[in-house]
């Protein structure tokens, strides 16, 4: 097997093991309670992304979403009346999305799928959507490749990866973070973590885990970010600046760049305070979501 293909197997098994979005609702995966905590968790905190993403806008458009995960947003477009068809790279994300659409009596297709290798046609959407997928995959410029294939000329993608000169990726992770990880060799120092950030003890105890198995690796830059943003464990993240972007993008005619999201938890004093419209200014120059509309 080759390297990437190994690198993606593991993807697939820590996605496959951890569905994105099920640890914030405390109700059986699958049942009605489960999918209206998981959009209001989503909603309240990511509240940009119904404006990011205009779902309204997506109305009588054939749209395609890759890496759909639970399919929250993908509901919120087949909700406006978009024509949507979701792929995941899991099982798990695939079965519990159309369990939605069958619970919430939305209309859509879906297929386990990797984004580097679509099963469409050429010139097949009118619009490609990818939240929080496509830094996860070994091959991602392949995959911005197959997205814009499947475009039709004039259709749109509008894909989110995580941001190099965000807050969180400066600041929190590459300093924060990396110093607090030093506290975890110590069960006192777990504690102090899990008091002054509010992050669970199950968390940190699953970094501190990663730490004793192999500090040293856990430890190396593109490691510790992997294992930094969506949970230890994680095998792969990446983070790209606004030029890397232009660069992932450049085959497509028009592209326009746009960022969103601070966590409050990485703003331990003033996050609780901070009104949303100085939120939002920060966050268009620091936020750790970097939203790229471009059109073929
Ligand atoms: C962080 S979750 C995001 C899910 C959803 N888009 C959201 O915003 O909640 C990442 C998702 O990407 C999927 N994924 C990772 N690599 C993929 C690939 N090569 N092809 C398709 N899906 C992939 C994972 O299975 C997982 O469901």
């Amino acid at each position: 097997m080759s390297e990437s293909n190994s690198l993606k197997e593991k993807v697939r098994a820590f996605w496959q093991a951890n569905p994105c979005g099920t640890k914030f609702a405390d109700a059986p995966p699958g049942t009605r309670r489960f999918y209206e905590l998981v959009e209001e968790h989503r909603y309240q905190k990511e509240w940009h992304i119904p404006q990011a993403a205009d779902f309204a806008g997506a109305r009588g458009l054939t749209m395609l979403e890759v890496g759909c995960g639970l399919g929250t947003d993908g509901a919120q477009f087949a909700g406006a009346g978009a024509d949507y068809t979701g792929v995941d790279l899991t099982d798990a994300a695939i079965e519990l999305a159309q369990k939605r659409f069958e619970l919430f009596n939305l209309p859509g297709n879906f297929q386990t799928a990797d984004a580097e290798n679509l099963d469409f046609a050429d010139n097949s959407f009118d619009l490609v959507y990818s939240h929080g997928v496509l830094h996860h995959t070994p091959d991602t410029e392949r995959a911005i490749r197959e997205i814009h294939r499947v475009l039709r000329p004039g259709g749109r993608a509008v894909v989110m990866l995580y941001h190099r000169d965000s807050y969180n990726y400066r600041v929190n992770i590459s300093l924060l973070r990396r110093a607090g990880a030093q506290l975890l060799r110590w069960e006192p120092g777990v504690r102090l973590v899990h008091r002054l950030t509010g992050e669970s003890l199950e968390s940190l105890g699953q970094h501190a885990a990663q730490l004793r198995n192999d500090q040293h690796s856990y430890l190396k830059p593109e490691e510790f970010l992997s294992q930094n943003t969506d949970g230890a464990g994680n095998p792969l993240a990446r983070v790209y600046s606004r030029s890397e972007a232009r660069e992932l993008f450049r085959d497509f005619a028009e592209i326009e760049l746009r960022t969103y999201f601070l966590n409050k938890r990485w703003l331990p004093l003033i996050g609780r305070i901070l009104p949303r419209s100085f939120e939002s200014k920060l966050a268009s120059r620091w936020g750790w979501h970097l939203w790229i509309y471009a059109k073929k």
